[in-house]
This record gives C-alpha cells, sequence and structure tokens, in this order.
C-alpha cells in the first residue's frame, strides 16, 4: 500500500520538462533493495538510459543510491540512516540527480528516508547517585537525568516512569524545546533506620512499534540525622554480687541501642547517681556500659544499690535505666565473743547451774551465716546455754571438786552455720575456792611405836602425819592428843603431841617394868570453818631394858642372923644342898638367868647347875671337909650388858645341928667387908658434899629457868607442852639412878611422919620415877607395899642417926636428891 502511495505521487511529478520523481522509503533498507523504477517514472527506457549513459549525481553528498541502467530502477546502495543523515530533522530526504547524455537532460529525484523505531530512549550516565538526609521534607525535588532517543515523532522519547515509587514520585515538566525535565519528588519521609539506601530504575520509552525503552538506576543514599534517642535493652538490670567481690569484679553490662549511626548512634553510659556514694562504689565503663565494682560492698552495710544509668548520643539523645545490684550475704564475719560479767573465781560448794558467766555473741553476718552456735571444751563440768537471742551463759553442770582440779580453763568456741564457718574462741580461767569439805587424814589408820625404857623425858618418839586435801587455812593441820587415862593417870603425863608437827613426845621416862604398852588418840584437826577432825589411835610399845638385876628370893639374905644349909656327911654325889632361886623383872634375855659358882670354900665339892641354880655335891662328903662351907653363888641375866646378882650360901657340912652350931657361932665377921666399908664411907662423904653443892645450883638454875619459861609461855599461844627437867641423876653425874640396883632405898609410909625405913641388907628394890605423879614409886620386892603419894613431898631427913649403917643413909640421900631434882622440888 505504501509503495502504490509512493508511486502515486511520483507520477504527479512526473510532468515537468526537468522531470521531478520523489521516492519515499524506510530506513535501514538492505543493500539493493528497490527503491523505484525510474524508466517508468521519468518516462525512460533502459536503452535511452545506457545510450545516455545515465548517472546519479549527488553533488558532494554520499551517494546512498544507485542506478541499475539495466533494469531502469534504484536501488539502495548503501546504508541509509536516517538519525545519521537527518537527525532530528523531520523529515528527511535525499536529494539527488539523475543525470543524461545525449541529450543532456536531468531528472531530480527525492527519496524521502522515513524512520523507523531503531533507536531506543538511552540515558548518557548509566547511574544516577543522590545522597538525601533522612530529614528531608516531603515535597522536596530532585532532578534527574533526561534521556535521549535519536528517533522523531512517535519512535522518540514519549515518557518517563520511575519505580519503586514508595518515597518519591516523578514529576515532568515540558520544556521549551519540547523536552521534559524530569524530576523526582519526595512524597514520604526517609528513614535512614529503615532503609538506609533507595535503589530506583527510572525508565524512559518511546512510542514506536516495537515500544523501545532505556533505563537509568537511581540510587538515593539516605543520610542519617540525629532523630533517634539511644534505647535501653531493658530498663531495669538486676545483678546479684558477693559482698566479698574484689574491686574490678564485673556486675552487669547495661546496652542501648541508638538507631543512628554515626555520632548519631554512638553512645556514651554514665552514672547519674550523685548523693550516696554508688559512684565510689561503682563505675561503668562509659564505651560498653559494662558496670564494675571498684569499691568493697558490705552486705552488713547495705544490701541493695540502685544505679541510675544514662546512655547518650552525641546528638544529645539521651535515655535512663536502672541497675540494681543486691549484695549477697558472706560469711565473713566470725562471730564476736564480749564477755559480760564473768566470775574469777567461784567457791567449790556451788550448786550445779550456777552460772559463772553471761557472754553476749554478735555476728554481723545474716540468716545461717549469722547464726551462732557456742559450745564449751570437753572434760570441763560446765555447760553453755543460750539464754535469750545471743545471749549465752556459762553455768556449772556438776559438782565442783577444788581438791581435783581448782582451775578450769574454759573454752568457749562460738561457730556461725556459714559454709564454711566462721568461729571465734575466748578462754576463761575460773578459779575454783576452797570450802572445808576435806577432814584430814593421817597417813595410816594406826600407829605403832616403840621406845625403849629409861627414855629421855621430852624424847620425840615419833611423828603422826595428817594430810588435809583442802588449801590454806582449811588444810592447815593441828595434833591434839585426846584425853584419856592409862592406869587411871591422864594419858598428858605420858606423851604429848607437838600441835604443829604431830611429834609425840615421851613426857617422862618409862619403865617397861611398869608398863609395857598403852595407846591414846591424836586428833588431827584443820584449820577451816567449822574445822573437820579426824583422829587415830597411836600405841606405844616400851621395851624392855636391862635395867634390873636378878633378884634373889632364896636363900633369904638376912643381916645379922646365919642361914645354913645343912649337908650330912652320909650324902651321895649329887645331893641337892639347896637351890638358890632368883628371878629379873626384866623380860626376855633380860631376863633369862643363870648361877655360877663364884667363890667357894672347897670348889671341888659343889657345883651350882647353870640353868636351875641348883647347888648339889659333885663328891662324897669326907670327915675333912670343914664343917662351914660359904659359897658365893653369882646370878647373872642374858641381857647387854649383863647384870648380876650374888648370893651367899652357907653350907654346914655336919651329921647334927650342935656341931653346926658350935662352928658358927665365931663364925667370923667379914673382915673384907670391914675394911671396904671404911673407905666407901670416906668416898661416900666426898660425893655427897659434892652432890648436895651441885644440887643447890642446879636447883636455883631451874626455878629461874622455869620462871622464864612461864613468862614465855604466858605470851604465846602455843599449846603448851609440859616442860620436863634433864634428867637430874645424870647432871649429878652418878649416874646411878639411871641404873638403880643393890643399895637401899627410902620409903615413906606416911608423909607426915616422914620417918626413912630402910630395907635390909639384901633386899632389892627398885626405885621408879615418875614424874607425872610428882611422887616417887617405889616398888619393893616381895611383901612390901608400893608406896605411892604423889602430892607429898618425900621427907626423909638425912640424919646419920636414923640410919643404920652410914654407907646407906648416904645412899639414901642420893636417892632423894636426885627425886627431889626430877620433881623441881626448890625445898631441899
Ligand atoms: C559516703 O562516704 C563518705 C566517706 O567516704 C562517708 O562519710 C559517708 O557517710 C558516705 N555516705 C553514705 C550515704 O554512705
Ligand atoms: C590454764 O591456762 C593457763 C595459761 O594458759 C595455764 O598456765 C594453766 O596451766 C591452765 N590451767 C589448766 C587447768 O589447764
Ligand atoms: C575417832 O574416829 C572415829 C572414826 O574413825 C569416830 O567414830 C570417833 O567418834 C572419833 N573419836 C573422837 C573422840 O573424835
Amino acid at each position: 500500500m505504501r509503495w502504490q502511495v509512493l508511486l502515486f505521487i511520483l507520477v504527479l511529478h512526473f510532468g515537468s520538462v526537468t522531470g521531478q520523481v520523489s521516492y519515499s522509503i524506510p530506513e535501514e533498507m538492505p543493500k539493493g533493495s528497490f527503491v523505484g523504477d525510474v524508466t517508468q517514472d521519468l518516462g525512460l527506457d533502459v536503452k535511452r538510459l545506457n545510450s545516455g549513459k545515465a548517472r546519479i549525481y549527488t553533488g558532494d553528498g554520499a551517494e546512498y543510491i544507485e542506478l541499475n541502467k539495466e533494469r531502469g530502477v534504484l536501488l539502495v546502495k548503501d546504508r541509509i540512516d536516517r538519525e545519521v543523515i537527518c537527525a532530528q530533522t523531520a523529515p528527511c530526504a535525499l536529494h539527488f540527480q539523475v543525470i543524461l547524455e545525449n541529450p543532456m537532460e536531468f531528472y531530480s529525484i527525492t527519496v524521502e528516508v522515513t524512520d523507523i523505531n531503531d533507536n531506543a530512549p538511552i540515558f548518557k550516565r548509566g547511574e544516577m547517585k543522590f545522597r538525601i538526609s533522612e530529614s528531608a521534607i516531603p515535597g522536596a525535588v530532585f532532578l534527574l537525568q533526561q534521556a535521549t532517543d535519536l528517533d522523531v515523532g512517535v519512535n522518540g522519547l514519549q515518557n518517563y516512569f520511575l519505580k519503586p515509587t514508595d518515597n518519591f514520585i516523578l514529576r515532568l515538566q515540558n520544556q521549551a524545546d519540547g523536552s521534559k525535565m524530569v524530576e523526582m519528588v519526595l512524597q514520604k519521609p526517609l528513614d535512614r533506620e529503615n532503609e538506609d539506601h533507595l535503589s530506583l530504575i527510572l525508565t524512559a520509552v518511546d512510542a514506536g512499534e516495537p515500544r523501545l525503552s532505556g533505563t537509568v538506576q537511581v540510587h538515593v543514599n539516605v543520610l542519617d540525622s540525629n532523630d533517634n534517642a539511644p534505647v535501653f535493652t531493658h530498663k531495669t538490670y538486676k545483678s546479684t554480687i558477693r559482698e566479698d567481690s574484689p574491686s574490678g569484679t564485673q556486675v552487669v553490662t547495661v546496652s542501648a541501642h541508638d538507631s543512628d549511626e554515626g555520632s548519631n548512634g554512638e553512645v556514651s553510659y554514665a552514672i547519674l547517681n550523685l548523693l550516696d556514694n554508688v559512684s565510689d562504689l561503682f563505675e561503668i565503663i562509659r564505651e560498653t556500659g559494662e558496670v564494675r565494682l571498684i569499691g568493697n560492698v558490705d552486705y552488713e552495710k547495705r544490701r541493695l544499690y540502685e544505679l541510675d544509668v544514662q546512655v547518650s548520643d552525641q546528638g544529645g539523645l539521651s535515655d535512663a535505666c536502672k541497675v540494681i545490684v543486691d549484695v549477697t550475704d558472706v560469711n565473713d564475719n566470725p562471730p564476736s565473743i564480749n564477755i559480760m560479767s564473768n566470775a574469777n573465781a567461784v567457791s567449790e560448794s556451788v550448786k550445779p547451774g550456777t552460772v559463772v558467766t553471761m557472754l553476749n555473741i554478735q555476728d554481723a553476718d545474716s540468716n545461717d551465716n549469722g547464726k551462732v552456735i557456742c559450745v564449751l571444751n570437753e572434760n570441763v563440768p560446765f555447760t553453755i546455754k543460750s539464754t535469750t537471742n545471743n545471749f549465752f551463759t556459762v553455768m556449772t553442770d556438776s559438782e565442783l571438786d577444788r581438791e581435783r582440779s581448782s582451775e578450769y580453763n574454759i573454752t568457749v568456741t562460738c561457730s556461725d552455720e556459714g559454709v564454711p564457718s566462721l568461729s571465734s574462741s575466748v578462754t576463761l580461767t575460773l578459779q575454783i575456792s576452797d570450802v572445808n569439805d576435806n577432814a584430814p587424814v593421817f597417813e595410816r589408820s594406826s600407829y605403832e611405836a616403840y621406845i625403849v625404857e629409861n627414855n629421855t623425858p621430852g624424847l620425840s618418839i615419833f611423828t603422826v602425819k595428817a594430810r588435809d586435801a583442802d588449801w590454806n587455812q582449811n588444810a592447815r593441820v593441828s595434833y591434839i592428843l585426846e584425853d584419856s587415862s592409862v592406869n587411871g593417870v591422864p594419858v598428858s603425863s605420858y606423851v604429848s603431841v607437838s600441835a604443829d608437827s604431830g611429834v609425840i613426845h615421851a613426857v617422862r621416862s618409862f619403865d617397861y617394868e611398869q608398863i609395857k604398852d598403852f595407846h591414846f588418840r591424836v586428833k588431827a584437826q584443820d584449820g577451816g570453818s567449822p574445822p573437820l577432825s579426824s583422829n587415830v589411835t597411836v600405841k606405844i610399845l616400851i621395851q624392855d631394858q636391862n635395867d634390873n638385876p636378878p633378884q634373889v628370893l632364896y636363900p633369904v639374905q638376912t643381916g645379922g642372923s646365919v642361914v645354913a644349909e645343912m649337908v650330912p656327911r652320909s650324902a651321895d654325889v649329887g645331893y641337892l644342898v639347896t637351890k638358890v632361886v632368883a628371878v629379873d623383872v626384866d623380860s626376855g634375855q633380860n631376863a633369862w638367868l643363870s648361877y655360877k659358882l663364884q667363890k667357894a670354900t672347897d670348889r671341888a665339892l659343889f657345883e651350882v647347875g647353870l640353868q636351875n641354880g641348883e647347888i648339889r655335891t659333885i663328891r662324897q662328903v669326907t670327915d675333912k671337909d670343914t664343917v662351914k662351907q660359904r659359897l658365893t653363888v653369882i646370878v647373872e641375866d642374858n641381857g647387854q650388858p649383863s647384870r648380876s646378882a650374888t648370893v651367899i650360901v652357907n653350907v654346914a657340912v655336919a651329921d647334927s645341928f650342935p656341931e653346926v652350931l658350935s662352928e658358927f657361932t665365931d663364925f667370923p665377921h667379914d673382915k673384907e667387908y670391914n675394911d671396904n666399908l671404911t673407905f666407901y664411907l670416906v668416898l661416900a662423904l666426898a660425893v655427897v658434899s659434892f652432890l648436895f653443892i651441885t644440887c643447890l645450883v642446879v636447883i636455883i638454875s631451874v626455878k629461874i629457868y622455869r620462871w622464864r619459861q612461864s613468862r614465855i609461855l604466858y605470851h604465846s599461844n602455843l599449846p603448851v607442852i609440859p616442860y620436863y627437867p634433864p634428867r637430874y641423876s645424870d647432871t649429878l653425874g652418878t649416874g646411878t639412878l639411871q641404873h638403880v640396883y643393890n643399895y637401899e632405898v627410902c620409903r615413906t609410909t606416911d608423909s607426915r611422919k616422914s620417918d626413912c625405913k630402910f630395907g635390909g641388907a639384901g633386899s632389892q628394890n627398885v626405885l621408879i620415877m615418875d614424874p607425872s605423879s610428882t611422887g616417887t614409886m617405889q616398888r619393893v620386892q616381895g611383901e612390901k607395899s608400893i608406896l605411892d603419894e604423889p602430892d607429898s613431898p618425900l621427907e626423909c631427913p638425912p640424919s646419920p642417926a636414923a640410919s643404920l649403917s652410914p654407907y646407906r643413909s648416904l645412899m639414901s640421900m642420893t636417892t632423894l636428891l636426885s627425886l627431889r631434882g626430877a620433881h623441881m622440888r626448890p625445898t631441899l
């Protein structure tokens, strides 16, 4: 159809001489494409074209069209691009001439090139970039790049589209040159935090067939503005720390978010508390929000901290949150023990349950860490009890006994129930004071002691000892002799007890022959109040000493008369003449007697039985033997040293009495005896004078001594120990009183009569001193009675007339002096 229309137009132009033909072809026809048939349109045949050497003339223009002379048609010689040839000019035509020679003629030919939509709209730059603040307000306009389309007309640029259209819309404005100004208008605010980069596509379209389009990317970077405040993740943070957390412990990390970026999103944290000392204890790392402990927390001081934490960005926007720090208790405080009241000493008699100490226990920790239990060390008779909260009392839980333990170290250990438990302890020293609850106890249940007779008065026999378990005064033992009597005499006249030392002294000299043993009780008493005491039996056994010589009972030695045993001359060998009978008041060996013949007229005639004292003939009596036989028999005891007595036995060897009498009447006086007597008399006189003077001196000294002694006793409260002077017999140096034998004794039968009796020559008397009875106790052999008149001084005037023999009277005087000395009789 189009081709036909073009041809029609060409035909219309055919009429002019010079000829003018127009054709219309679309651009971009392939080479050789048919453009027009000149033979037909110009009326020229092919011959003419050939003869006329027809050619196309374009001037200096490029030849896009060629002439095919054989066919007489115009063909496309080169690519025809309308946009090259005409650009935006429309319509677009190629003008050339076909020239002929012979004759020369020319024809103008116009080939209009029509546009085809062979160019899409294009944008010069591939992309567009914008940086738009998110704070840009709607309505803001942003100019976009225009697109170009080389085609013209409908094939040219027709419209734009922008996608997506969430935030921006496109606005096109026509311009004077017909082009359009492309603008992008912000319709909805941007939010960088939501979308910080938008990518839009701007599309330019033409209206050609087919429609072509070009696109360009529009990049929008949304610039941040500080439109977001930082926001804490949580409004409240909670953390728990132990009170013993060291400095530097991380407590909690708060975090805030700021959607902004850059400095607008840069946050910093700070603790705001100013009033309390929170800022001394906690710090927050500005950048990270880490809350750290920098001081020491103490549960006992404060259990909860509230930190006001603020976060702010650079733009000045901020948020706040609370950090609640709970401090948990740690068992870091041992219990403290305070002694409220403490007894330093208690009496041992206190009842169980007596409070000795009150304690107050404090533990600063709480709950189990502050619950305290107190115990005592073991093996003390005390117990600890909790009275009310935190108050404890230590009390006795059994009887106390100072004698068992006089001091207690009570260790109170208090521990809390924390894990691990902490404890502390205190040691109380408690003295147990004494109560007199123990009586003195003698070391032995009974005592027995031996003392040899004839002891010195005042001699310490032995010591009793009692112990008292109590203390001090309660244990101070005094010894007291208990009243009793021995043979009717108070025991105190026998012995005394030293109150302090318990030493038992003999008060007198004992005589075994008089008393062999006795017992008494000694009481030990302590100094407590009331005093306690105990007693013990003491038995004193007196031991024999060989102080008594044997005493011959038979034959009786009479003064003047001569007794003789008769031995008939017919007597056989072994005839029992007589028997010497002797006794010894001592005992044992001291009384074991043996008999010996000391002297005899005829030794060959008699013998004495060693054991039995029997005098027997040992040969036949002959007529030659004298009638008067005189035997001296010595009786010895077995003591050490041994003592002896001699007895003279007269034996008459005769068959009849007259014979005997005649012999014995002129019995000569013992010449020996008389010779010795004179010597003894002189000696005795000298001794008596000496004794008298000595005695006097001694008595005076004793008197003075006693007087002084009584003064001392008067001033002291010491128990009075009877004083016994030293033995005067020893002082006198005679020694006779110690071993009295074979001398006459002054006996008083009646003190008022004051007479003296002297025993016979052969009588054997033993003088015994008895200080307690302050008299002289005489024991007289045989029928003689014992005289004992304690309080009557023994008066025995030493008159020579009273005595039969000067010797005997002297001996009596000696005895008396000794006795008086012992009795402390100041008067003679
Ligand atoms: C803060 O600390 C000071 C000394 O560091 C102290 O004297 C004051 O009592 C404390 N205040 C509080 C509320 O703890
Ligand atoms: C009590 O303690 C003191 C001092 O430590 C010590 O001298 C004493 O012997 C102790 N007493 C007892 C009964 O343990
Ligand atoms: C001596 O002690 C015994 C018990 O040992 C007691 O029975 C007696 O009464 C006491 N005698 C005196 C006189 O205290």
